[in-house]
């Protein structure tokens, strides 16, 4: 039975003509659906998603529909759902979602223990909230639990932590940790999809602005690279020394945030840390700054701390928070520092989205029908297949490559040939 709890079904026919639209830029996952819709290899399959309820998400969720499984999705951040996306899921596809785009915390976790009321055989995550509510008050479920994908970084560190600590009691494959994910959907994905939200929202100019990136990983990478390319003037605040060297190669200003503060336009966080803009930095930061976080929790920025030293504050426009502090300056706060490419965008684009959920409906066939041969801790997804998606791109995009020659091959397995 199709069950839902969506914000208003009236959207559908809206929803399916944008699902159908990322679809056109989803070349890779239509194939596995094809196949799929033939081989059945999720027959009977219970799964639970905790996902972005987007465009995107809307045609994995079909997807692994087409292979069999019963799916239930709700959403992984309360301000990321589309609900119109949402709408046609249960109405044109069948599928149950519990997901309303600005829903508080406790409907948040309301719809999460709604999805796993289904008993789920595998979970799917983006940020682990399924797999530690699981760990909570569902323990439960596990001992019918086959194993569970895990899309994203922050959620990966959090299982790794558990697996470290000994308490993660069943397989995750890390989706993030494959090539095909987040060489692409971390770098090329966050780095436009936060752009547009900030802009979007703000319609702010980048050329000439000093843009602060707070974190030098695959994220910060992309948004560094992008904003650069449009003319910003980037600064980026590491930890790591290593990444903090590749910055400054890479051409860019580095530099602790206490010193950033008193020169930056815009400030982005994406660490996946907690408390990277505290509230010492606001009052030095220049009258008008923007803040946005792009990381997957919003505790990247102190708002609390933020709210403390402000005399008042306002939305001025939607997406967009002017706190005037005590000193006079206003900082505007996109997004309630929820991840801004969600919140005031639409995402990463189908285009990237395709291979990281080429990786999660994949990974999904991998645990099942291997019927987790896999013990308690978080794997990667086996290479061949993050090739298989690599090439199944490739030919999408009407590229051929090289082959290596049967010398080269030699070549590349001896030892023996030097100079
Ligand atoms: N994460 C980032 N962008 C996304 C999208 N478009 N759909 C689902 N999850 C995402």
């Amino acid at each position: 039975m199709i069950k839902r709890d969506i914000t208003d079904i009236r959207l559908a026919a809206s929803g399916r003509k944008r699902i159908e639209w990322a679809d056109n830029n989803m070349p890779v996952l239509r194939i596995i659906r094809e196949r799929f819709s033939k081989e059945k290899p999720l027959r009977n399959l219970r799964m639970a998603c905790c996902l972005h309820v987007t465009t995107e998400t809307a045609n994995l969720a079909i997807t692994l529909k087409a292979g069999g499984a019963d799916v239930r999705l709700c959403a992984s951040n309360p301000l990321s759902t589309q609900d119109d996306a949402a709408a046609s899921l249960v109405k044109d596809f069948g599928i149950s979602v519990f997901a309303r785009r600005g829903e508080n915390n406790a409907t948040y976790y309301k719809h999460i223990a709604q999805v796993l009321e289904h008993k789920p055989q595998i979970t799917m995550d983006d940020g682990a909230d399924l797999v530690s509510t699981i760990h909570g008050k569902f323990r439960h479920l596990i001992e019918s639990i086959i194993g569970g994908t895990e899309e994203t970084t922050t959620g990966v560190i959090r299982l790794r932590s558990m697996e470290s600590k000994g308490v993660l009691l069943y397989p995750i494959i890390a989706v993030n940790d494959s090539k095909t994910k987040h060489f692409f959907d971390n770098r090329y994905g966050t780095g436009q999809s936060t752009i547009d939200g900030i802009l979007r929202c703000t319609n702010t100019l980048l050329a000439g602005s000093r843009f602060v990136v707070c974190g030098y990983g695959w994220c910060g990478r992309g948004l560094a690279m992008r904003a650069s390319g449009m003319g910003a003037r980037v600064i980026v605040i590491e930890v790591d020394p290593v990444k903090a060297i590749e910055a400054v190669m890479d051409g860019y200003d580095v530099m602790p945030i206490a010193e950033a503060s008193k020169v930056g336009d815009i400030f982005v966080t994406v660490t996946g840390d907690i408390n990277v803009i505290r509230k010492e930095h606001f009052p030095k930061m220049k009258d008008g700054v923007i803040i946005a976080n792009s990381g997957h929790f919003n505790v990247e920025i102190d708002i609390a701390g933020l709210k403390k030293i402000s005399k008042s504050d306002r939305l001025i426009r939607p997406e967009v928070q002017e706190f005037t502090l005590k000193n006079g300056k206003r900082i505007y706060l996109l997004g309630e520092g929820r991840l801004i490419n969600l919140a005031a965008a639409e995402g990463h684009p189908a285009m990237v989205m395709d291979m990281s959920f080429a990786n999660q409906s994949l990974a999904a066939e991998y645990l099942y029908t291997g019927k987790s041969k896999l013990g308690k801790g978080v794997y990667p997804i086996p290479e061949v297949i993050d090739k298989k998606i690599a090439t199944l791109k490739l030919k999408s995009m009407g590229i051929r490559i090289d082959q290596l020659s049967k010398e080269q091959k030699e070549y590349l397995a001896s030892w023996e040939m030097g100079t």
